[in-house]
């Protein structure tokens, strides 16, 4: 057996069995339409990754409720039962090619640049975010700076994560994925700089992942047992791809070994190289890190394109399930192409992220 077959082998994820360890990336591609809602557009984006012999399809970051949540123009929703009646389009088809689809459902935070239902930003605390608006996904300018969110708004976040995961499992998702990376809601929180809160969802590494915690708690109960539910996690955000927990390998093994507690199926682990040490302080990655510390299933992604590289983090035990980005762009049929030893295409933004849309005379 070569090197990469285990990539190929199947994988048993929560309730669900995925016919290999290769998935698809949550990628946003702002293709909805203005209200929300998927178009044709997105179901040959999905169909062709299942077609091209993807064993996991994780859908764009989806806002979930018509308050905070929206981070950009197009994106899709999962806010309403209209908006979910159309998401199952995608999944039947993705279904029909044979694979399996989780829903990214994403709360943006203080970066949220397009949200048609208000005009600010909520975050832990009103801390301005770094860098600019994203120009990709139409932004311009600086954030703007957020406001410190109640109490009150915070049981009403996790109230829209429960009701969007209630939808998603309603119209057939094998499972959800909460984005918790990059510097969105419970990322936020999870950060020392975007948290200055002095009550229970602040200060220590304990506080901060507070919220994370509870909200995968509250989506358990509310959709059982038999459905796939997992967190996404980074250290880097679109606005700070360099930032480092502080605490290092002691924050990792709190956040991972807490989350490992929760009734979660998986998390999965985005850094920049996924197979690089976390911290100058160690050797281990964080893929490594996450699945010491919390024993639950792990996917790992960051530049894991060349079958090699991917392989040897699922041989070595440190991962599960590697998922692509813009290898997965650059080739929605990936997993065919490897298994018949065929060449890869590099990825090439021009060519891979320019045509998917013409919005606002901008074209993507
Ligand atoms: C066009 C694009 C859109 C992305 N949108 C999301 C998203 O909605 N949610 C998310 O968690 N990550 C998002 N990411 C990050 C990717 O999931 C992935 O972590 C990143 O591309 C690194 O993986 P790679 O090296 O395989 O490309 C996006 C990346 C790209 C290139």
């Amino acid at each position: 057996m070569s090197d990469t077959n285990s990539l190929f082998e199947p994988f048993n994820i929560g309730t669900i069995t995925l016919k290999n360890r290769v998935g698809v990336a949550p990628m946003t591609r702002i293709t909805a339409t203005e209200n929300g809602f998927v178009t044709e557009k997105m179901l040959n984006y999905y169909r062709s990754f299942a077609e091209g012999g993807f064993g996991l399809i994780i859908t764009e970051g989806t806002y979930i409720d018509d308050k905070y949540s929206q981070t950009y123009d197009y994106q899709p929703g999962i806010a309403f039962d209209e908006q979910a009646q159309e998401w199952k389009k995608i999944v039947d088809a993705v279904h029909s090619a044979g694979s399996t689809i989780f829903m990214q459902l994403q709360h943006s935070g203080p970066l949220s640049q397009g949200n048609r239902f208000t005009d600010g930003t909520v975050a832990p605390s009103a801390v301005q975010p770094k860098g600019e608006q994203l120009k990709f996904y139409l932004g311009e300018g600086p954030f703007r700076l957020p406001r410190e969110i109640t109490k009150e708004e915070i049981a009403d976040v996790k109230n829209s994560f429960v009701e969007a995961a209630k939808r998603a499992k309603s119209i057939g998702f094998d499972g959800i994925e909460l984005h918790g990376a990059n510097g969105y809601l419970l990322d936020a929180f999870l950060t020392e700089y975007t948290n200055h809160r002095k009550d229970e969802y602040g200060g220590t590494p304990e506080n901060r992942v507070r919220l994370l915690i509870e909200t995968i708690q509250e989506v358990r109960k509310a959709v059982g047992e038999n459905f796939t539910i997992g967190i996404r996690i980074s250290q880097s955000k679109v606005v700070d791809y360099t930032y480092k927990w502080s605490g290092k390998e002691q924050d990792a093994q709190i956040i991972f070994g807490t989350l490992g507690n929760t009734g979660l199926d998986y998390i999965h682990i985005t850094e920049f190289e996924a197979w690089k040490p976390a911290f100058e302080t160690g050797k281990d990655s964080l893929v490594a890190l996450a699945k010491e510390y919390s024993q639950l299933s792990i996917i790992a992604n960051g530049h894991l394109e060349k079958p090699e590289r991917a392989s040897e983090l699922i041989n070595n035990g440190h991962a599960d399930i590697v998922t692509l980005g813009k290898g997965a762009l650059a080739n929605h049929d990936w997993v065919k192409r490897v298994q018949k030893e065929e060449p890869l295409e590099e990825f090439d933004p021009e060519k891979v992220l320019r045509p998917t849309a013409v919005i606002k005379n901008f074209e993507l």
